[in-house]
């Protein structure tokens, strides 16, 4: 029976090709969105995969849902956990709001979204925990503190996981994408963009697909015994 595979944020951008070269490799996918019920519709008509739409910032929906997409397609096998969000602002100007909205969706969002089916991965002796994280985890941006330090945590969440996992049959690794011409880049301004692309030695934003690839490396059974690691994609901008 093919593997189930759930990727949240997955209706759009990066997630979106996560989504389907996931399909495309032979998994039994769900994608998740958060509110934009037209793209995900679009999505759906397009791929075929089902979507489902709840806050992976909410604890209870995420339980709630994820035990509904195994109800529908059975056990979770692989969990990308894909959805993110940016409210930049120098920190001088940061709000509260603008803090604690980045936490909770891009790292309690990483443990709600993991939690509810951890324990099922125990049990079947096997699981793919794969996130995505970015470049500017690693090294820090201005503007992002908030960003940064979600993205900085989830690198802790994995290498945590993989040596709790491990003995389980399961793998827990992430992925840093370099800058993705994604709605989330694409929507800054044309001459921050280019301010952007001077700094990546291959000379070009990456794309989601080139993403998508690591994903559905590391949920291969070729990857066995890739555990905690981080795939750093980003054009030879940054080296950890
Ligand atoms: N693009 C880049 O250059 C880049 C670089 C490094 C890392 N990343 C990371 O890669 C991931 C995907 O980025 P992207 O550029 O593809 O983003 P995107 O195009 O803005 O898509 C974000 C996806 O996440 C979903 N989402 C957002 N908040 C959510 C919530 N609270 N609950 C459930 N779903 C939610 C969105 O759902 P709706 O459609 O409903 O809004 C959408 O499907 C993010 O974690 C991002 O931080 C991106």
């Amino acid at each position: 029976m093919a593997r189930v595979a759930l990727v949240t944020g997955g209706t759009r951008g990066i997630g979106e090709a996560i989504s389907k070269a996931l399909k495309a490799a032979g998994y039994s996918v769900a994608a998740t969105y958060g509110g934009n019920d037209e793209a995900a519709k679009k999505f759906t008509d397009e791929t075929g995969i089902a979507t489902y739409k709840w806050s992976v910032a909410d604890y209870a929906a995420s339980k709630d849902g994820l035990a509904k997409v195994e109800a529908d397609l059975g056990p979770i096998d692989v969990v990308v956990a894909n959805a993110g969000i940016t409210r930049d602002a120098p920190f001088h100007k940061m709000t509260p709001d603008q803090w604690q909205e980045v936490i909770d969706t891009n790292l309690t969002g990483v443990f709600n979204t993991v939690h509810p089916v951890w324990p099922g991965m125990r049990e079947r002796k096997f699981g793919r925990v794969i996130v995505i994280s970015s470049i500017n985890g690693q090294k820090g941006q201005f503007g992002q503190v908030n960003y940064a330090a979600t993205k900085a945590g989830d690198l802790g969440i994995v290498k945590s996981l993989a040596q709790e996992g491990a003995r389980f049959g399961i793998t827990a690794n992430a992925i840093c994408p370099g800058y993705i011409a994604t709605e989330m880049v694409m929507a800054v301004p044309e001459k921050v963009r280019e301010a952007i692309i001077s700094q990546i030695p291959t000379g070009r934003l990456g794309e989601p697909e080139e993403i998508a690839r690591c994903v559905v490396f590391l949920a291969s059974d070729d990857a066995t015994f890739v555990n905690g690691s981080t795939i750093s994609a980003n054009g030879a901008q940054f080296f950890v």
